[in-house]
């Protein structure tokens, strides 16, 4: 479909893509969604002559300098390079590394091939993402996820191997080339070239095992700070640690597996993305693309639940090794032979850090999608409240409320198990719903409810969302922000002319929420609950902000809202954190090639934001390739800890090592607070 966006004006984009009758009340919808003027009662609002009349709220002006700015730091500008950049006044720190021990009996990393798959669950984990501090009479740990692998670097000797291989096969071809040539022959055909990295039980182990969550003990000394080898804390879990299942799936028949009978036990937490804590001092680990770790050898012949759960939730029947073959070497992860293994994982996890000998619990009652992050809130009466995002093009947001009011040293035993699961609809009038997922409702029995969550949400009509990755709750205002990170293929049309939709058949047509048609920027969606009430079913909700290119596309949609400009752009925001004064940390998940749509952005982020302001400024580059996620701050909020994922370049270790996805800390240079 030709990209209207990209080639008209604004006006012209408008007058293409929407009959005037209707853009009108669609501009309304967006112009409130996006002035919050019902929320900072008119006083301050974006750039200047932002926030009025038809489409001319859109375009993208210099960021308005508030007076009163809350930043202790001057804006970074985008950055390129191959390292972490931080305003004047702050520094950072490497506090640690994937492959540095936790413990003195862990393997030693060699800084051009890694370490081994002996000693692989020893380590501090692969590709950093959330994390939490935790701290008790001076003790502080951090607890951090450990996301998905990169067998590319992780596995050098498998990589060697297959490059060996692909070598002689090249050799091979080019001598049948050359004989083929000079007796005057048909020339053989071009060679296919093998891919597979992952090629023996002892891959499979290491993948395994460095992923899911680190637990560690840390402490500042004059050096900085550093984690404490062999602190009785110190904690890997992995792919293949026992886990505990709890509310209305556990023993439910999809859970029954040949590793356990039951259905109430598990083994392993998966792509653990997101972080969450609870009051009570635990950690919550959030699987994400659960998905990508199950496979086939064979044709699978299943019932069609649970196929039809294989389709939405995108698990693969084709027989194929995958990118990380673990079903190859591990029956467990071959759905052919153990076909509700799947069923066990997509939950959220939580951690009791202070015990490293408890059985983590999976808690069935938050639901089954691939879970972003969880983030928490107390109702006036004490209910916790936890909200989620299912990240995938089209899903949807989700709600907990528990059933039982939180008592600080009470029994919190069924605040995650017993309660009401709620998936959001957003309306254009700018109020929204948080639907009950019951069985009334759905159609559908509790247990399917936890299992099948997103076709509950279907089943009420929820909001296909641009991707929902972290929501955070702001301690200062009874409000919550989730970023969308972007969407492709909002509005865009399948083969057959028809909206696209998501792999539950509901379509990603535009909306207020979700306004832009091939959505690559992304957008920030703020809520307020009525009555101040964090378990209200209903909220009024805005935009507090849609990324955007203001240099590139000078108005319309794409340019952004008003508060980015040509010095703070960035796109597709993801990780999310409001610190105890109410500032939004907002890190970035995007396209870093810094040209054409993307132009001026730089390296993925960490940016400020003022809720009251509107304000954005960068403070954090990370090194190209990169993307940054994970924020938690120390007891004394003192410093920062920020995470590093994937870095692109050879980070932090310099030339000729590989590159290590880690953990910074970030700290004024006066010693003063950073949150
Ligand atoms: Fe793991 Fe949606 O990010
Ligand atoms: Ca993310
Ligand atoms: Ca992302």
């Amino acid at each position: 479909m030709k990209d209207l966006t990209t080639e008209l004006s604004a006006d012209e984009w408008d007058e293409a893509k929407f009959p005037r009758a209707e853009v009108q009340e669609f501009d309304r919808v967006v112009e409130r969604a996006i002035s919050r003027r019902g929320f900072l009662g008119g006083t301050l609002a974006f750039g200047s002559g932002a926030a009025v009349m038809g489409t001319a709220f859109l375009k993208a002006t210099t960021a308005h300098a508030a007076q009163d700015s809350r930043f202790a730091f001057q804006q970074l500008a985008p950055q390129t390079d191959g390292t972490v950049h931080v305003p004047e006044g702050y520094s950072w720190k490497t506090l640690v590394r994937w492959g540095d021990p936790l413990f003195s009996d862990a393997p030693e990393f060699d800084r051009t091939t890694g370490h081994p798959a002996q000693g692989s669950d020893r380590v501090f984990g692969e590709n950093t993402d959330g994390m939490e501090l935790f701290n008790r009479r001076g003790v502080e740990l951090l607890v951090v996820n450990s996301e998905y692998p990169n067998p590319k670097v992780n596995l050098t000797e498998s990589v060697a191997a297959l490059e060996e291989r692909n070598r002689v096969i090249m050799e091979q071809y080019n001598e049948r080339r050359t004989a083929a040539e000079a007796a005057g022959t048909e020339l053989p055909p071009e060679p296919e070239l093998e891919d597979q990295i992952v090629s023996s039980a002892d891959d499979v182990l290491l993948l395994q095992q460095i992923q899911g969550v680190s637990v560690m003990e840390v402490v500042e000394g004059e050096e900085g700070w550093s984690v404490i080898v062999d602190s009785p804390y110190n904690r890997r879990i992995h792919h293949n640690t026992p886990m505990v299942l709890d509310g209305p799936a556990a023993g439910h028949d999809l859970l029954k597996t040949a590793a356990n009978a039951t259905g109430t036990r598990s083994l392993g937490t998966f792509n653990n993305c997101g972080s969450g804590r609870t009051p009570w001092g635990t950690y919550l680990t959030c699987e994400e693309n659960f998905n990508g770790y199950f496979g086939t050898s064979s044709e699978v012949a299943t019932d069609d639940t649970v196929m039809a759960g294989y389709q939405r939730y995108g698990i693969s029947t084709d027989i194929e090794p995958g990118r990380y073959n673990y079903h190859g070497y591990d029956a467990r992860f071959d759905i052919s032979r153990n076909p509700n293994e799947p069923h066990r994982a997509g939950y959220i996890i939580e951690i009791d850090p202070w015990e490293p000998e408890s059985t983590p619990v999976k808690h069935t009652a938050l639901g089954r999608f691939k879970h972003e992050n969880a983030a928490y809130a107390l109702t006036p009466a004490g209910r916790v409240v936890v909200y989620m995002g299912d990240d995938e093009r089209g899903e949807f947001m989700y709600k907990w409320v528990s059933r039982d009011v939180y008592v600080p040293g009470g029994d919190t035993s069924t605040l995650l198990s017993e309660g009401q699961l709620h998936v959001a609809r957003f309306d254009d009038d700018m109020t929204g719903e948080w639907v009950a997922l019951t069985p009334e409702a759905t159609g559908m029995d509790a247990a399917r409810i936890a299992i099948f969550t997103r076709m509950a949400g279907s089943a009420v009509g929820a909001t296909t969302m641009d991707r929902p990755e972290w929501i955070a709750v702001n301690p200062t205002a009874v409000e919550g922000y989730c970023c969308l990170t972007n969407n492709s293929r909002r509005g865009t049309l399948a083969e057959d002319g028809s909206v696209r939709t998501n792999a539950g058949g509901d379509p990603m047509v535009v909306n207020a929420v979700n306004p832009r048609e091939t959505n690559r920027y992304g957008q920030i969606v703020r809520w307020r609950p009525h009555d101040d009430d964090h378990g209200a079913t209903t909220f009024d909700w805005d935009l507090y902000v849609m990324a955007g290119n203001p240099t590139v596309h000078q108005n319309g949609l794409y340019a952004g809202t008003a508060n980015i400009n040509a010095g703070n752009m960035f796109n597709s925001p993801d990780g999310m954190q409001i610190d105890t004064t109410g500032l939004i940390w907002i890190q970035t998940d995007g396209d870093d090639d810094n040209e054409g749509e993307f132009a001026g952005m730089g390296n993925n982020q960490m940016l400020a934001g003022d809720p009251v302001t509107g304000e954005i400024r960068r403070f954090l580059t990370g090194p190209k390739g990169s993307e940054v996620t994970g924020l938690t701050w120390s007891a004394d909020r003192r410093t920062m800890f920020v995470g590093i994922q994937h870095p692109g370049a050879p980070f932090p270790d310099g030339e000729g090592a590989l590159p290590r996805s880690a953990v910074i800390t970030v700290k004024r240079n006066d010693g003063g607070l950073v949150g």
